[in-house]
């Protein structure tokens, strides 16, 4: 019987509830520590890649060279599209919202997976390694379409993150930009329990399948309370134009009780590591493009918010100097959603296989508000 709302107190948002038990990813908010598999993620940004990050996480501990060659040779030989996915994406609207593309793409794949009906751990394994691939040659393919061009093939000797740039833009990257993509990835690759992973998490958790799960980790991940914060970050940035008006926009913002967005967190109530490490890369290149202001609006901001709200424990996310950082690499803004979701995915892919080691369905309560009684009305009695 669902209970009363007298008798239980319930966590709205599922604050603090535990869902799962998980090995991945561990977060300290209180102290904005942030760990995959142990590794503190200022290391894994220092150090690694995004290869190495997702069979990190997939795989539950580092490659060796020999494993780390053979699984980014895998995710090489995956990167291209079937036809049957580009001949549909070609009849989407030009004015379609990347992320939208990317969720309805993913869907797709699904109808083209050559054992749809086997869900043994090798082909969720290859169908891993397809999704991770796949997801950087669907968003580059997609902003060319748009614009009337040809989607570029990806190319073998360029990294994952480079690859990416390379698709986007028909030229392959400088080092110095290839690894800021790389880091991008790397940073925004797994974070707990978020709600797009366990969006993903409740559909894996009924037996459906990887692609629904993962659809399911696009759509959650496009809100502006999660993933789609990097993007309204711009267009703050935007409305707000200079430096001057910073800080009244965001006294004005708290005083009628808007959201800044790129601030606060569920589980960090300090500093996010993340958003460190892209602050000092938006530092850079705003200095490298010598174009500071929205760097500048950025320091600002988050000196008003400190002040203002910094003792609730409101602090800048890995949102927040983000999109300076693709602004900068001359990202069109609705792709920063979707570039989250470039890396996401192996955090998502993670979590499910994870979880389908012991699975159980998703099947919570509410607490029923309605009526317990009532009559039926006939339509010409009502
Ligand atoms: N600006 C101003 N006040 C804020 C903000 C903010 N960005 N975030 C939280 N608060 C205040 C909020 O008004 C509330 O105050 P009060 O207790 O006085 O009513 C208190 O802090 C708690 O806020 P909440 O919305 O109940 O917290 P939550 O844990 O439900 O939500 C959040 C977390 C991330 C959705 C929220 O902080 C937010 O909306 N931030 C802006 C959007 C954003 O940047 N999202 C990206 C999150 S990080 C990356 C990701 O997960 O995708």
């Amino acid at each position: 019987m669902a209970p009363d709302e007298a008798e239980v107190t319930f966590a709205k948002g599922l604050e603090d509830v535990i869902v799962a038990k998980s090995r991945i990813t561990y977060i300290d908010g209180e102290i904005g520590k942030l760990v995959y598999l142990g590794i503190p993620i200022e290391e894994m940004a220092k150090h690694s890649t995004f290869e190495e990050t997702a069979y990190l996480l997939g795989h539950g501990a580092l490659p060796t060279r020999q494993q780390l060659d053979e699984y980014s040779r895998t995710l090489v030989a995956n990167r291209a599209l079937p036809d049957t996915l580009l001949n549909m994406m070609k009849l989407f609207p030009p004015t379609a919202l990347p992320m939208d593309v990317l969720r309805t793409a993913v869907s797709a794949l699904g109808m083209l997976d050559p054992n749809p009906k086997d869900s043994s751990k090798e082909q969720n394994q290859l169908r891993s390694a397809r999704l991770i691939a796949q997801f950087p040659t669907i968003v580059a393919a997609f902003a060319r379409m748009r614009q009337g061009l040809e989607p570029v093939a990806p190319r073998a000797d360029l990294g994952h993150a480079a690859n990416f740039l390379y698709m986007l833009f028909g030229q392959a990257p400088d080092e110095f930009t290839a690894r800021v993509m790389d880091v991008a990835l790397v940073l925004h690759a797994d974070h707990e329990m978020n709600a797009s992973t366990f969006a993903s998490l409740v559909t894996g958790s009924t037996l459906s399948d990887m692609y629904s799960a993962i659809t399911t980790g696009v759509g959650t991940l496009k809100g502006p309370l999660h993933g789609g914060a990097n993007e309204a970050v711009v267009a703050m940035l935007q409305e707000i134009g200079t430096v001057e008006n910073a800080e009244p926009y965001v006294l004005n913002a708290l005083k009628t009780k808007k959201k800044i967005m790129g601030f606060g967190h569920r589980v960090y109530h300090a500093y996010d590591p993340r958003a460190r490490i892209f602050k000092e890369y938006a530092r850079e290149l705003s200095q490298r493009k010598n174009d500071m202001t929205w760097f500048q609006i950025g320091e600002k901001i988050e000196e008003v918010m400190i002040r203002e709200v910094g003792r609730k424990g409101i602090f800048p996310n890995v949102d927040f100097y983000s999109g300076i950082v693709y602004h900068h690499l001359g990202i069109p803004t609705d792709l920063y959603t979707p570039i989250f979701a470039i890396a996401r995915v192996a955090g998502w892919i993670a979590h499910v296989m994870e979880y389908w080691e012991d699975n159980r369905i998703f099947r919570p309560a509410s607490i029923y508000t309605g009526p317990k009684e009532a009559p039926y009305v006939p339509i010409e009695k009502r």
